[in-house]
């Protein structure tokens, strides 16, 4: 053969199979069958399950047993913040024997630790005529009462200090309270040099101390009453723990007495990690400078009954111990009170771990729980929450080894140091700002899962529309027949609060604007008395008092597992706009109606020092009646309007685009479903960016570290949220110059808001 027989052969050959293939590939293409973008994406990632899978894999393998064990584990030794470094090991090797990549991080925070106290009464002549105990009786019912390294009783950060003085009662130790006692008495020294004597309950401890000694007191003492106990009571024939479900006698609320609502985390480190040899701050500004002691109420009734017939008494002091009338004195007897603290600065230890997402790694979920525990049990507040984080772990952890990997990255935190002030978490905020700011999509929070029956939610709005979806899925635990959902309806309307502070979202909402959520069980009508931060919070009270079945801790474990794989599964992020521009409107409606009338009138001022300053700014040639701050909100009312139209249609643009991610195109349609994927993405960004258009660069007056200008912890609550601090601060203190400027804020986060969604 010539080579040009040969070649021509050849290319024969060569002009044969290519058509072969072309048919073929048209063929194929041709008969090929329609997928969506959904089945195309999880293809590519080589996933098998599909969301439906995943869930019902959730709702059957979150065992309540395994809670229990976990719970068993976590509530058998003390784990103070800082301490039991074991324990912090155990659960990074539990996560990783799950599937999860889990490590520890470490922060050397300023902290301290109990050495000794004491509170006598002593007479006119230095006598001591009454020592208090300090101490919680051991019950032979209940192991973790009588363990050798028990912690005792104490406040974290408060300040050392041995002072005698005589002593008043100021009932909660809230500024109303305060403030009623010095108008009333008329003296503006009536704290100065005493010790102040509180009961626990309405706002957080560390503002009862901040109060007084802001008014010149020398010490603080609180103590847990009976009266605040919702007749769950002796009096009403309740037994005392372990007999019964009311208080036991000697219980005591252990806690921090930081000034967390003027910023948590390491008090001297504000607003940057403890990390290293970096600059330590004087942390006076956050913490007391007069020793405080939290008591039983045992132990305070005689000190009590000093007061008797001395001073006035006022509506709403009463508590329920017998023999007490509650006035406010002040006393004959002095009290003597020590209290000799170890402050160190020292490693905590938060465990984190993640499973990488296959598609949206920069969407993180967050789950996060505290560790650290004020006693050797502590068996709702935190273990109920670490119990159910590890059974989370656990089911997802089955789903990884079974090829399953989430669409959008899952971390899971274990914090240490929580309870002395936000201190872990808030340090890994601090510490991986940029991080979380650029890739954490939401971050949900458990502290106390279960202490009681009633389901209780708080969150961001955004998120709302999806936590009531997932109630619907899961079986209420009373009754498997109705849902989660219908029982909370009944219960509460579904109600979802509004995050002040008092637990590790704080950083993630109020810091960082990452839109966050809060959920427990905690008591409702009939449940037994919670004895918070006492050492009867115990694995035995929680598994003789609170639930037996342990499947409460279930319901709350299924509860957070569906929301945060919801949250990752759904290709458009799950979030509702609507209710988020509603929400808004709805506060600052209610602000108005509350501060400024129909004509622009300052009304509703509570204290008769603010009603003073409006009179001197009217003297002062002021006019009420053509108030700049009138217009102002009025003008904010007709942005935050906007916003709600564009934010509804906005939900309509992206529930249009979830029905689309699941239409079947054919192949040679591909641009379209490009495009699909192209516009998904865009939208998440926007979802993933809204909240962050609330932060305002500057913080909050006087506390700058809280940077959303809509949740805040109220200045002199702590614990409860406060919504549109700035304008409401100000508009409380008569400033109407700052009131402007915060609804000038307002106004252009409300329009930056409705431009990103436009
Ligand atoms: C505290 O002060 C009291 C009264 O002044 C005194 O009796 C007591 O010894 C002091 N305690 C300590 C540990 O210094
Ligand atoms: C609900 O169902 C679960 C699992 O099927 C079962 O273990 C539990 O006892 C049931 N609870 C009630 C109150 O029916
Ligand atoms: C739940 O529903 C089933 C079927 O409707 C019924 O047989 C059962 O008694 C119900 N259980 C409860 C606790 O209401
Ligand atoms: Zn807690």
């Amino acid at each position: 053969m010539t080579p040009r027989t040969r070649h021509s052969t050849f290319a024969r050959f060569v002009a044969l199979s290519t058509f072969g293939f072309v048919f073929f590939g048209l063929f194929t293409l041709t008969f090929a069958p329609r997928t969506s973008v959904r089945r195309d994406l999880r293809r590519f990632f080589q996933g098998t399950q599909t969301e439906f899978d995943v869930k019902r894999s959730i709702l059957l393998n979150t065992k309540a047993e395994n809670i229990r064990e976990n719970s068993l584990k976590y509530t058998a030794e003390p784990h103070l913040a800082g301490t039991n470094k074991e324990l912090a090991e155990w659960t990074r090797d539990q996560l990783q024997s799950f599937g999860w990549d889990a490590g520890i991080e470490e922060y050397e925070v300023y902290l301290n630790y109990p050495l000794d106290h004491a509170l006598n009464l002593v007479d006119d002549n230095g006598k001591v005529i009454y020592e208090a105990s300090l101490e919680e009786d051991v019950l032979k019912e209940d192991p973790t009462t009588g363990l050798r390294d028990r912690v005792p009783t104490f406040h974290g950060y408060s300040a050392n200090g041995n002072v005698t003085a005589q002593f008043v009662y100021a009932n909660y130790g809230e500024k109303g309270d305060y403030d009623l006692i010095l108008e009333k008495t008329g003296d503006p020294d009536f704290f100065k040099g005493k010790i102040v004597i509180t009961r626990y309950g309405g706002i957080f401890r560390g503002l009862k101390v901040k109060f007084a000694q802001d008014l010149g007191a020398k010490g603080v003492v609180i103590y847990s009453d009976p009266g605040d106990d919702s007749g769950i009571t002796p009096e009403n024939g309740y037994k005392t723990y372990p007999k019964g479900p009311a208080r036991n006698p000697s219980s005591v609320q252990r806690g921090s007495v930081q000034f967390l609502s003027l910023g948590p985390g390491d008090p001297t480190t504000p607003g940057y990690p403890s990390k290293g040899a970096v600059e330590r701050q004087d942390p006076s500004k956050y913490i007391p400078s007069i020793p405080s002691l939290p008591v039983s109420y045992r132990d305070i009734l005689p000190i009590l009954k000093e007061l008797n017939g001395r001073g006035e008494t006022f509506d709403g002091f009463e508590g329920g111990l017998e023999g007490v009338d509650y006035s406010i004195g002040p006393s004959k007897t002095s009290l003597n009170l020590y209290n000799s603290q170890d402050y160190k600065i020292t490693p905590i230890y938060n465990v984190i771990a993640s499973l990488t997402g296959s598609t949206y790694q920069n969407e993180a979920i967050v789950v996060g729980n505290h560790r650290d525990a004020w006693i050797a049990g502590g068996a709702a507040d935190p273990n109920s929450g670490s119990a159910v984080l590890l059974e989370l772990a656990r089911v997802l952890g089955v789903l990884s080894k079974a090829g399953w990997t989430p669409t959008r990255t899952l971390t899971l935190a274990s914090w240490d140091a929580e309870e002395y002030g936000l201190v872990g978490s808030t340090e890994w905020g601090e510490d991986h700002s940029k991080y979380i700011s650029d890739n954490v999509l939401a971050y949900v929070n458990l502290d106390v899962a279960v202490s009681g029956s009633k389901f209780h939610s708080a969150g961001s709005p955004v998120l709302s529309a999806l936590q009531r979806a997932v109630a619907k899925e899961i079986p209420h635990p009373s009754d498997n027949n109705t849902s989660l959902y219908d029982v909370w309806k009944k219960d509460s309307r579904a109600y979802i609060g509004n995050l002040g502070s008092g637990s590790d979202y704080t950083v993630f909402l109020d810091h960082l604007g990452v839109p966050s959520i809060d959920v427990g069980f905690s008591g409702g009508k009939g449940d037994p008395v919670y004895q918070y931060h006492s050492n009867y919070d115990s694995f035995h009270w929680m598994d003789n008092f609170v639930e037996n079945a342990w499947e409460y801790h279930a319901a709350i474990s299924k509860y957070v597992t569906l929301f945060a794989v919801s949250l990752s599964e759904r290709e458009v992020v799950a979030f509702n706009v609507k209710e988020y521009a509603l929400t808004l409107s709805k506060f600052l409606k209610a602000i108005q109606r509350k501060y400024v009338g129909a004509s622009g009138h300052l009304s509703g001022l509570e204290t008769e020092s603010n009603e003073q300053k409006v009179l001197e700014k009217d003297n002062s040639g002021f006019d009420t009646s053509t108030a700049p701050w009138a217009e102002s909100f009025d003008d904010v009312l007709k942005t935050a309007k906007e916003f709600v139209e564009t934010a509804h249609k906005y939900d309509e643009y992206t529930s249009e685009l979830q029905k689309d991610i699941i239409k079947d195109w054919p192949w040679y349609k591909y641009y379209k479903k490009l495009a699909l994927l192209a516009r998904i993405r865009v939208a998440n960004r926007k979802l993933f960016h809204l909240e962050k258009l609330f932060l305002s660069s500057n913080g909050l007056q006087g506390r700058e570290w809280f940077k959303h200008i809509v949740y805040a912890p109220g200045r002199y609550t702590g614990y409860a949220g406060e919504v549109f601090p700035g304008i409401v601060e100000a508009l409380e203190d008569g400033d109407y110059e700052n009131a402007i400027k915060w609804l000038s804020i307002t106004k252009a986060s409300l329009k930056s808001a409705k431009g990103l969604l436009k």
